[in-house]
């Protein structure tokens, strides 16, 4: 097929000599001896060198200062790999590196054998596309999140602080549950969930900046409907976050963290695993540190009291496990 078009279209030479000109890829084709016998100005370019001096010169000699190998025994050159084993590569990553390059060059690279009319290797032909941009962008946009994640957890993080401002209890509040909730996440294994536990438990109360201050500061006994209105604030922080989208993934765990693992908590009523294993951690903690602090109208409890409540409501109002991983973390 490719001969004949070549027959129909007898430009097509100057047009694929055209493309190897433009192109801002690499093209290279050796022959069956590794001879360099086309390349194109865009790697010259990269290479530092006029592409005459490297025509008809041996590609290992001058390219990759007389090496053919790494030190681990490895092509450092794919198209001499395609040459001598017969191996093709379509579209692999790899990062290559020759004496003539300042530092290294990552790209996709192409390989593929040309016959000819008798079916016989006559030549090999090497594209590589360049990566260097696009991991360059890939590095900006990921320090771009990043930033963006920064902002995003100050907002949220000011957010905790305004509600500490109105709310004697809060303050410092969300930080020590963090801190309990990050110990307990560690001591059950979960090391990798730990930065997300902290960001959690720093806002999970985030949503009490909806409920009026008379009642976030009432000493006295709450009615109904005051109490119908704190228990609105896992819903409220969980709309709050809603709008943030890195923070999308502390919705559900925010929601659920006054569920109760017997089924009887709010808002939805979910039992034991249907409750985000976070929100069950932090349920922990905040049930801990709410018991142990002081309050204007009350002494906190003493950290055994604390223990005992715990291991009372494990398997009701806690996961077992958690308090569990807990209890054991106090003894220690
Ligand atoms: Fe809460």
């Amino acid at each position: 097929m490719q001969k004949s078009y070549t027959t129909l279209i007898p430009e097509l030479h100057k047009f694929t000599y055209e493309i190897m000109e433009s192109s801002e890829d690499l093209i290279t084709i050796i022959d069956k001896h590794g001879i360099i016998i086309a390349m194109n100005p865009a790697l010259s370019k990269l290479l530092n060198i006029k592409h005459e001096q490297l025509l008809g010169q041996p590609l290992v000699e001058a390219v990759y200062g007389g090496r053919k190998f790494d030190f681990q025994g490895n092509y450092l050159s794919p198209i001499i790999e395609t040459l001598e084993t017969g191996r093709e590569f379509k579209g692999k990553e790899m990062g290559i590196k020759s004496p003539l390059m300042n530092g290294s060059f990552v790209c996709l690279t192409t390989t593929g054998i040309l016959r000819d009319s008798r079916g016989r290797l006559a030549a090999v032909y090497c594209y590589d596309k360049d990566l260097t941009l696009c991991r360059q962008l890939e590095r900006t946009n990921e320090k771009l999140e990043e930033l963006i994640h920064s902002q995003h957890l100050q907002t949220v993080l000011a957010f905790s602080e305004a509600i500490g401002a109105r709310d004697n209890y809060t303050r410092g509040h969300s930080e020590r549950v963090a801190e309990y909730a990050q110990m307990i996440t560690r001591a059950m294994g979960l090391d990798d969930l730990d930065q997300l536990v902290y960001v959690a438990a720093l806002v999970h109360d985030v949503g009490k900046i909806g409920i009026p201050e008379h009642i976030l500061n009432k000493q006295g006994r709450l009615t109904d409907e005051e109490y119908q209105k704190i228990k609105e604030h896992p819903v409220t922080g969980a709309n709050i976050l809603k709008q943030i989208g890195t923070f999308n993934h502390l919705v559900p765990i925010v929601r659920a963290h006054h569920e109760r693992y017997d089924g009887r908590g709010y808002p939805d009523g979910l039992a034991k695993e249907e409750i985000p294993l976070i929100s069950r951690i932090i349920g922990v903690a905040d049930a801990f540190e709410a018991m142990t602090s002081d309050r204007s109208y009350r002494k906190g409890f003493t950290i055994e009291q604390a223990v005992e409540e715990l291991k009372c409501c494990s398997g009701s109002q806690f996961d077992p496990q958690v308090v569990k991983h807990f209890l054991r973390l106090i003894a220690d």
